[in-house]
C-alpha cells in the first residue's frame, strides 16, 4: 500500500514538473539571476574577475585560455553539465573545494534551474 502511494506521489510530482511554463521563460528568469554573476563573468569568451562563460555547458572545467584558474579548478577536470553546474552553484566550495570563486551559493532550487537553463543558451 505504502509503495502505491509513493508511486502516486511520484507521478504527481512528474506531472507538476512537466507542466512547467517552458524553456524560454525559464531562461529569461535565469538571465535576471545572472546579473549577480555578470560582475565577474562575461557571456562570451572574455575573461574578467572570472572566466568567460560562453559554451560553459559541455566545456571542460578550468580551460578558458588566458584565465588564471586555481589549482583546484584546473584539477577538477570535469565536463560541466547541467547537473554538476546546479550542484556547483548551490555550493561552490563543496563541489570544488579550494576553488577561488568568491560566491557563497544560490539556495533556491528553481532559481538555480533557471540560471543553468540560461547558461545553456550561452554558445
Ligand atoms: C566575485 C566574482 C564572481 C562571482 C560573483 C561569480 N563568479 Fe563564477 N568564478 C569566479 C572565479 C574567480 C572563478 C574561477 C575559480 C577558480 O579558478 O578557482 C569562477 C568560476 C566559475 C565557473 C567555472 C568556469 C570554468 O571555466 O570552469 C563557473 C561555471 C562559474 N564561475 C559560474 C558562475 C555563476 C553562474 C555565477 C553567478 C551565480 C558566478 N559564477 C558568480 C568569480 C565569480
Amino acid at each position: 500500500m505504502k509503495g502505491k502511494i509513493g508511486a502516486f506521489i511520484a507521478v504527481l510530482v512528474l506531472a507538476v514538473a512537466t507542466a512547467n511554463p517552458g524553456y524560454a521563460q525559464d531562461a529569461e528568469h535565469g538571465k535576471t539571476i545572472f546579473k549577480a554573476c555578470a560582475a565577474c563573468h562575461a557571456t562570451d569568451h572574455a575573461n574578467r574577475v572570472g572566466p568567460g562563460l560562453e559554451g560553459i555547458v559541455g566545456r571542460k572545467a578550468g580551460t578558458v585560455p588566458g584565465f588564471r584558474y586555481s589549482d583546484a579548478m584546473k584539477k577538477f577536470g570535469i565536463i560541466w553539465d547541467v547537473k554538476i553546474l546546479d550542484a556547483y552553484l548551490e555550493s561552490p566550495q563543496k563541489v570544488v573545494p579550494g576553488n577561488r570563486m568568491p560566491y557563497a551559493g544560490l539556495n533556491d532550487p528553481t532559481d538555480r534551474t533557471d540560471l543553468v537553463t540560461y547558461l545553456a543558451t550561452l554558445k
